[in-house]
């Protein structure tokens, strides 16, 4: 989503703030500007598209010392160069750039209006500068603060004034941080932008303010005292986004699983994230409720599966915009595990505060180590699956379930069932098995017009996955659903144009699934078994897919993995970048 990056420095500003600009193109933006200061004037270029139409606008020589940028995900107007930020205050002295949604723009337009004040664009951003242009407080930190206190929403802002090298930033449930040194400072909404030149960053708080100049950083909070905090050292996780020898981080990424499944297991026998998940905490818990969004939902839901199996306590699954607005059945006896890869979901964050508002234990299991939600929730447990940078989340899934796998044998042991352990033969497990197969495979999805994918328990939740995957870069409409339910309804769409992914692992619905194939057979679908089970040839089986069987029960992080090749390799067939996918973002800061 919308990422901000803001830059002052004696040299290269341009250059620096467009190459930190580009990091954050992974999280997925429709248009970029940036806003440069010289000789008391702010000069603004703005682009549609790829960052590169932005930098063959820019003379990367041009001599300024202050600058601030930004990638637009369209929320409020079209994507267009006027509704691209960096926003000018009318009067030209200040320019905005702002991640999250201001609430109340519209009343705040009309009383700028009634000021004789002209908007340009349809956001709900330009009002920002606009408030801190005719704000008449004496000094330009404390007119920020008086603008923030007339914002209903959520906002990551970054202001420059045309008469100052100073950067006005200010936050509320959208994430931003600040790093500075001898000779240049910068603020990024992403700290990964850090990690090349600069040994620390601080995490702006919540509900407060800073300015930053070449001589450091102030902090104020809500009342404008002055606050002192801790910087945060830039760790391996910030460092590890090369590409390599990669074409693409969803190429790398997917092949990283295998590594990052052995890391967790490691990592997770030598230091003891647990330690707080012990009998005491789990004393009253009476139920276990898994919040999240997209992919992290679907790991919540093989978590539900794998802790009501383990520990037989009640666990269930929730979409988190879903779960805000249901009055969730919540209190001191509920346990609210939040799982998201970026950390900064925005329903996912809300629903955490909902949640703790409610009394109940807070559990997050999060990648980005120094995210909004790791900071929030009472327990944090990381997923160590190294930064992911393809908007198709593949190896956080994956970690997703192995963290959840060695949690649930966690509290079966505390409950005294000590019948399962933490699985220890991962490196002997082949994770790409027969994967040379998939490209005939998705030949067959470009051949049909209508694709399914099917399964019962948690290889259903393999079929949401696996569609997911498929639809998000491929853009191929597709079906996912419970075997069960095919003849409910949508088996009405089967005919001789149809191809059906029919996922299997558990041997007790085999049969079952078998019988799904045959229906589907007679109707003319043409069927791909995808198995880890001993299956003779079967005539309603067009195609047979064997992955590797590990003795664990761990079968669904295994199944997962030729869905997300197949998604790969058909979105590159058909020409479309696997990396960023139109209309996604990789962190959904809005509701
Ligand atoms: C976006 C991403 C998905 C992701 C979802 C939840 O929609 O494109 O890949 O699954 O957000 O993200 P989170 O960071 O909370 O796991």
């Amino acid at each position: 989503m919308c990422g901000i990056i803001g830059y002052i420095g004696q040299n290269d500003v341009a250059k620096k703030i467009l190459h930190n600009l580009k990091k954050l193109e992974y999280r997925g933006y429709d248009s970029s500007g940036i806003c440069l200061k010289k000789n008391n004037t702010l000069f603004v270029k703005k682009s549609v598209g790829e960052i590169s139409n932005l930098q063959s606008k820019i003379n990367i020589n041009f001599n300024s010392h202050v600058g601030i940028a930004h990638t637009r995900w369209a929320t409020h107007g079209k994507v267009n160069v006027t509704n691209t930020h960096p926003h000018i205050s009318q009067d030209k002295m200040w320019a905005v750039v702002h991640n999250g949604i201001i609430e109340n723009y519209l009343e705040i337009t009309k009383q700028l209006k009634e000021k004789g004040i002209h908007l340009y664009s349809e956001t709900d951003s330009e009002v920002i500068a606009n408030l801190m242009a005719i704000s008449q407080k004496q000094n330009n930190a404390l007119k920020l603060h008086e603008v923030t206190t007339l914002l209903h929403g959520s906002y990551a802002l970054c202001l420059i004034n045309a008469k100052e090298e100073t950067l006005y930033i200010a936050r509320r449930h959208s994430p931003l941080y600040v790093a500075h040194k001898d000779d240049a400072c910068m603020v990024s909404s992403d700290p990964a932008c850090f990690s090349e030149d600069f040994h620390d960053y601080y995490v702006l708080p919540d509900e407060c303010i800073a300015t930053v100049n070449s001589d450091g950083v102030t902090f104020y909070d809500q009342n404008m005292k002055i606050l002192h905090l801790t910087p945060c050292e830039i760790g391996t996780f910030e460092k590890s986004s090369e590409l390599g020898k990669y074409s693409y981080y969803a190429e790398k990424e997917i092949s990283e699983i295998p590594h990052v499944l052995n890391d967790i297991i490691l990592n997770y026998q030598t230091v003891d994230h647990f330690k707080h998940i012990n009998k005491s905490f789990l004393k009253h818990i009476k139920s276990i409720k898994l919040i999240g969004c997209g992919t992290a939902y679907h790991a919540c839901m093989i978590g539900a599966k794998y802790l009501e199996k383990f520990t037989k306590i009640e666990a269930n699954a929730y979409i988190a915009s879903e779960f805000r607005y249901q009055n969730p059945m919540v209190d001191k006896n509920t346990l609210c595990i939040f799982l998201s890869q970026s950390g900064e979901t925005a329903d996912t964050l809300l629903s955490l505060e909902l949640a703790k508002s409610k009394g109940a234990k807070t559990l997050a299991i999060v990648n980005v180590p120094y995210s909004s939600i790791a900071r929030n929730a009472d327990i944090v447990l990381p997923l160590c699956a190294g930064i992911e940078i393809a908007v198709m989340s593949t190896k956080a899934y994956n970690a997703m379930l192995m963290v959840l796998y060695l949690l649930s044998v966690h509290i079966a042991n505390i409950n005294n069932d000590f019948s399962l352990t933490f699985p220890s033969e991962v490196k002997y497990i082949n994770f790409f098995k027969n994967i040379e197969k998939i490209d005939e495979i998705s030949d067959l999805v470009l051949k049909s017009d209508k694709t399914f994918f099917i399964g019962r328990g948690e290889d259903y939740v393999t079929a949401l996955e696996a569609g997911l995957k498929l639809k998000e870069i491929t853009y191929i409409n597709c079906v996912s659903l419970p075997s069960g339910e095919l003849k409910h309804g949508t088996i009405s769409l089967i005919d001789k144009k149809s191809l059906v992914f029919v996922i299997s692992t558990d041997e007790k619905l085999l049969s079952k699934n078998l019988t799904s194939a045959s229906e589907i057979k007679a109707r003319g679908g043409k069927i791909v078994l995808v198995t880890n089970l001993d299956v003779q040839d079967n005539k309603d089986v067009d195609y047979i897919y064997k992955i590797d069987r590990p003795k664990e029960e761990i079968s669904s992080i295994l199944s997962v993995i030729p869905f997300q090749v197949l998604a790969y390799k058909t979105c590159l067939k058909k020409g479309y970048s696997p990396d960023k996918p139109r209309n996604l973002a990789k962190s959904v800061t809005v509701e």
